[in-house]
């Protein structure tokens, strides 16, 4: 029998900037899902790409003096990394600029407008360039774009137009009929009152003002316009509108679009009525997910390190990073990022809940049976029976749960049974059976009942954390794949009944909170308030000081005298410096940048009156001035001073 098909998606990531945390928030989870629903033996399609048009990415590209398919290749090969680094498994990976891509969006913008669903007009409005978005006037906040604060232009171009207004009766109706086309259903509410029953407006697709864009095959100074470019792609790459379209036959329409929340409104109207324009099917769903935030604001790559998904993963370990962002927040509603969160969830429920179960299971075999459990009996034991009830329950509540991509409520079910199991331990007391001979048959039904509750967990945690529920198969010695399949984790008792384990590492180690936590304190000055960039490339304009405040900072030449690696950290620097006849102790976190010895005799520009403040343990009393940028380059700013005029104590006005 065939099997049943499921096609995924993420939205397109925008090619005009570095993605970071928030970002790669949206395509775990969306990979979860495609893991569990081929562990389910569904034939998943998952797609992910990149958005790689726009006025933005025209100017970036020029900026660095390269051309834009240049610069949209280079990032583009930026974000596949990214994705391999968290370990999303996409099946196909479109990019706007991909030749099958264009044609198929000039095929669409043609079929559009020979319906007459198309047509051409004049577009005036207030035009913010930076985030390529229209205006009016009531929306703008002081004059100014009501998203970036920067100045807006008035813009009249010849543009055409995409008939959304006709489309309106007939989405209120398919919205309205179908329960589950917007998910959560709080963000049907939002469509319907907001945008839908209010009245819609045509939409302006294309535009003339810039180059770097799919072409209308039919008048060439315009180039199709954002929406109908981006969302195209959901069939563009299953080969809509070639030759070769059998899985546009086999996999449209899509099951479910994952988006962020400011995207739902393009996915559940725009897209919709296009598809409605061109005689297609909709897609079954429209999930749009929260918002990960930091400090309760917007996320930005320019907010520093801490919310670079590379150092994340560097750190912590992928699986950790996946665990956190689908157990923290519920998918649907926006949350909140705190490293301490994260520290917190790897202490509490990774090293003490999962990697104690498994240290401590194979521990015991290993210690009182030397790797390899004698054949186990069956056995009556109620306490096991407990175990097993409960394992059969979880299994069917963590379906419930993520058929529904209720990550968070289906991981809390699975951590329910991890932390049932180590109860088991307590009550079962091994440590004591195992002092007593004629108590080795009921210690090894123990292990056993242990092991196997392991196995299911593993099977369990799979879609979320692939790289943690292999290495308890690794630990337990399950090679056979019918053992780590979905269906196994309905019966209970399949592992060999003379198992063997392959002792391991410690999955998931301890961190030392307090000095992690100081430790990323310490980046952060490097990346937030050293750093000029946002993460468009544009210079960030900070608020306005007068010179009285610029006056309160006391900046003189330093001298390094002395420089070592601070032993507990990997980042720190701690270094003497001479600032005239006074010398002040200075931590930085710039050891990925320089070795103690190249920083000895520096002459640099230290901040001096700061106030002193411990990191690892160690008292720093001022800051030395660097250069950074979001690409994680780092540079001390020294004197340009080849005659040695300058003398460490001189004040840097
Ligand atoms: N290119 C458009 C999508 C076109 S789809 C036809 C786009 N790209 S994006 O790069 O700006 O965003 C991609 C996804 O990342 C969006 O779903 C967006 O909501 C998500 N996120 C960006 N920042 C985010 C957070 N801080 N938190 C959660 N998701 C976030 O939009």
């Amino acid at each position: 029998m065939d099997k049943e098909k499921f096609y995924i998606t993420t939205p397109i990531y925008y090619t005009n900037n570095y993605l970071h945390i928030g970002h790669s928030y949206c395509t775990i989870a969306t990979d979860t899902m495609a893991r569990y629903k081929k562990m389910r033996g569904y034939d998943v399609k998952f797609l992910t790409g990149s958005d790689e048009h726009g006025q933005k990415i025209e100017e970036s590209a020029k900026q660095k003096g390269i051309s834009p398919k240049e610069y949209v290749d280079h990032i583009t090969n930026h974000i596949k990394e990214l994705w391999s680094l968290l370990n999303i498994d996409y099946d196909y990976y479109i990019r706007t600029t991909d030749e099958k891509h264009i044609k198929a969006v000039q095929k669409i913008f043609k079929a559009l407008y020979d319906k007459g669903d198309i047509y051409k007009g004049y577009y005036e409005g207030l035009y913010c360039t930076p985030c390529e978005t229209f205006f009016t006037e009531s929306q703008l906040k002081d004059g100014k774009c009501p998203d970036c604060g920067r100045e807006v232009h008035k813009v009249k171009e010849e543009s055409y137009f995409f008939k959304l207004s006709k489309y309106q009766d007939r989405l209120i109706k398919h919205i309205e009929e179908n329960e589950d086309f917007i998910s959560p259903s709080s963000r049907k509410n939002e469509m319907l009152n907001n945008f839908l029953r209010p009245g819609l407006e045509d939409l302006c697709v294309s535009r003339t003002s810039f180059k770097w864009g799919i072409p209308v095959e039919f008048d060439k100074e315009h180039v199709v316009y954002v929406w109908i470019d981006a969302l195209s792609n959901y069939i563009s790459a299953l080969g809509y509108g070639t030759d070769n379209d059998s899985d546009f036959k086999k996999y449209w329409p899509a099951d479910i679009h994952v988006v962020g929340k400011e995207i739902v409104r393009f996915h559940t109207i725009i897209w919709p009525a296009m598809l409605m324009a061109l005689d297609l099917p909709l897609p079954k769903q429209i999930f749009g997910h929260g918002w990960l935030l930091i400090d309760g604001g917007k996320m930005s790559k320019s907010k520093g390190n801490v919310v670079d998904p590379k150092v994340l993963v560097d750190r912590y370990g992928v699986d950790a990073i996946r665990y956190f962002l689908l157990r923290e927040v519920a998918f649907g509603q926006d949350g909140n990022f705190t490293n301490k969160a994260l520290i917190e969830r790897i202490n509490f429920d990774l090293a003490n809940d999962l990697g104690n179960l498994l240290s401590r299971t194979v521990g015991m075999i290993d210690k009182y049976f030397e790797g390899t459990l004698p054949k186990v009996q069956d056995n009556n034991d109620k306490l096991e029976q407990e175990i097993i009830d409960f394992c059969s329950d979880i299994v069917l509540k963590v379906e419930d749960y993520m058929d529904k991509m209720q990550f968070s409520n289906a991981l809390t079910e699975i951590w329910n049974l991890v932390r049932r199991v180590n109860k088991y331990i307590d009550e079962t007391t091994p440590w004591v059976l195992a002092k007593d001979e004629t108590k080795k048959q009921k210690l090894a039904n123990i292990m056993y009942t242990l092991a196997e509750s392991l196995r299911i967990i593993g099977i369990l945690i799979n879609p979320a954390m692939p790289n943690t529920s292999k290495a308890i198969f690794e630990q337990l010695s399950i090679n056979n794949e019918d053992l780590k399949s979905w269906d196994s984790t309905k019966s209970f008792g399949l592992l060999p009944k003379d198992l063997a384990i392959t002792k391991g590492n410690v999955i998931f180690p301890r961190i030392d909170i307090e000095k992690e936590l100081e430790e990323l304190e310490a980046m952060k000055p490097k990346n937030t308030q050293n750093s000029n960039k946002t993460e468009d490339n544009k210079i960030e304009e900070k608020e306005q000081i007068g010179f009285e405040d610029f006056l309160k900072m006391d900046f003189k030449i330093g001298e390094i005298l002395e420089c070592e690696k601070i032993k507990k950290s990997n980042k720190l620097l701690k270094s003497q410096v001479k600032i005239g006849d006074k010398i002040i102790q200075i931590v930085s976190g710039i050891a990925n940048y320089y070795t103690p010895e190249e920083m000895v005799g520096k002459r640099v520009v230290v901040l001096t009156n700061l106030k002193p403040a411990k990191l690892c343990g160690e008292i720093s009393e001022g800051m030395i001035l660097a250069a950074s940028d979001s690409d994680n380059n780092l540079k001390i700013i020294t004197v340009e001073d080849n005659e040695n005029v300058i003398k460490s104590g001189a004040e840097v006005r």
